[in-house]
């Protein structure tokens, strides 16, 4: 068979996975109609997406000055920072990475909390900061409905996460209650923030004009500036300010059916496998904890089908390796052999050798095996491009600008394009938008959060 009609095959094959105008229309629609619901008060319980409110409703304007604590733990990994806003834009850290193992991840409440004190306790020992008192931001990238900026109750666990006895509970009140546990810490948390929030926050010290926040890493998820007119179960207290940052948990979406008309077979066993089957539709179609495993299925059908590998010697080990070893091609893979530039295959040669210990490929195995890697980029690029557009046309201002962070995003060496080529066609003519990569929104964006809690305090108490 030649070259071209094998690649026709594998682009037939693959069609599925490469949604149509109509498709991504129908998305654009759906993810519209479940961000209403989620905004209404009467329609929020039937909303995929929550829009929780997050109650910033205070916006940095690059003056902030101190030195504040954060934690951000949500992702593979839990930091503590000590971050000093310098005013003029500017800002320093000094931050320390702990491992989170799966004793933390899936172990009880207390144990994750304890394990966050002890680590927070050694930070500020190791900077002799012990006796400061100083303000905390936490940055908890999960679902939490809050009732005030340090009160936020945990509604599940995304992630890989899944710790007893937490969820329905105060995660502020679980971390003060462990820092209290701990004789010697004194700390003082004015707030919780999501991680898209904190992204949303660290662009917009930098340039007020960022209006929407976004996370494109182990999990997916983004926030933006609603009107508070637009917020009915916003308490009328909240209403002399004139906006409020709303987390759209957006992972979520696709739970009451908003995703079935672009759902494959690869979509449905990568739920099926998970933790949390069901639940987080949208972000099992796009964020990095997923997209190894989705690029494993398609391989693994495709190898059944002839379509990759058919030549080769080692057929049946790679079909046993694929078939019993889920999450054998991890995420960063992808952004890997994007940048493989295909003059023999040197990173794609090195993932078949690390993964099936093949040694000598047929190039144009590797070349299907970029395609296919890229096939699923591009539909998760193109799907958070729409519905990013539905957020800029919600904000409704002349100009957004878009904070990103996540390694996902940071890695990928398209992914930006493929969500500019829907988002310009999304985004409505009067409106214009730009990406602007975030300076580590959840350590900053935590601080920056605390800053503003403290002047908006300082305020009202020179005002009384
Ligand atoms: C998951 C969490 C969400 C977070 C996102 C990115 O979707 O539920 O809160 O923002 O991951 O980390």
């Amino acid at each position: 068979m030649s070259e071209s009609s094998e690649i026709a095959r594998l682009r037939e094959f693959l069609t599925e996975l490469i949604p149509s105008e109509d498709q991504f229309q129908r998305l654009y629609q759906n993810f519209c109609t479940q961000i209403r619901k989620g905004l209404g008060a009467k329609t929020n319980k039937d909303a995929s997406t929550k829009c929780y409110l997050t109650y910033v409703q205070d916006f940095p304007n690059g003056n902030e000055t101190g030195n504040y604590l954060a934690l951000d733990l949500g992702g593979s990994n839990f930091r503590v920072l000590l971050v000093t806003l310098k005013g003029d834009h500017e800002a320093d850290q000094v931050s320390k990475i702990y491992q989170l193992t799966e004793r933390e991840l899936l172990g009880t409440g207390p144990h994750l909390f304890d394990y966050i004190a002890k680590c927070l306790h050694e930070f500020v020992c190791e900077l002799k900061l012990e006796n400061e008192n100083l303000p905390l931001g936490f940055t908890f990238s999960f679902p939490c409905v809050q009732t005030g900026l340090s009160k936020a109750t945990l509604v599940r666990w995304t992630k890989g996460f899944n710790c007893s006895d937490t969820v329905g509970k105060d995660v502020g009140a679980m971390l003060k209650a462990a820092i209290s546990r701990r004789v010697g810490l004194k700390i003082d948390m004015v707030a919780i923030l999501n991680d898209t929030t904190g992204t949303q926050m660290s662009c917009a010290h930098r340039n007020p004009g960022c209006n929407i926040g976004l996370i494109v890493g182990t999990g997916c998820n983004a926030c933006y500036t609603e009107k508070v007119e637009n917020c009915e179960r916003l308490d009328a207290k909240y209403k002399d300010k004139p906006k409020i940052i709303i987390n759209v948990e957006w992972g979520a979406f696709g739970e009451k059916g908003g995703l079935d008309h672009l759902y494959t077979e690869y979509d449905r066993v990568v739920d099926k496998n998970s933790l949390n089957p069901g639940a987080q539709i949208y972000e099992k179609m796009v964020a990095g904890m997923y997209l190894g495993e989705l690029v494993r299925l398609i391989m693994m059908r495709a190898v059944k089908e002839n379509l990759v590998f058919s030549q080769c010697k080692l057929r049946k080990h790679i079909t046993d390796i694929l078939t019993k070893r889920p999450h054998c091609i991890e995420s960063k893979v992808l952004s890997e052999v994007a940048n493989d530039k295909g003059d023999d295959w040197p990173v794609v040669k090195n993932v078949f050798k690390q993964v099936f210990n093949l040694k000598d490929p047929d190039p144009k195995d590797c070349m299907k095996f970029k395609y296919i890697c890229d096939v699923v980029v591009k539909r998760c690029g193109n799907m958070l491009g729409v519905t990013l557009g539905a957020l800029v046309n919600k904000v409704g201002e002349s100009f957004s600008i878009i904070g990103v962070d996540g390694s996902v995003y940071r890695c990928h060496p398209n992914l930006d394009g493929y969500m500019r080529e829907t988002l310009d066609k999304f985004v409505e003519k009067d409106y214009r938008y730009d990406i602007m990569l975030s300076e580590d929104g959840s350590g900053r964006g935590a601080a920056l959060v605390g800053a503003v809690v403290y002047r908006d305090y300082m305020d009202k108490t020179r005002l009384k």
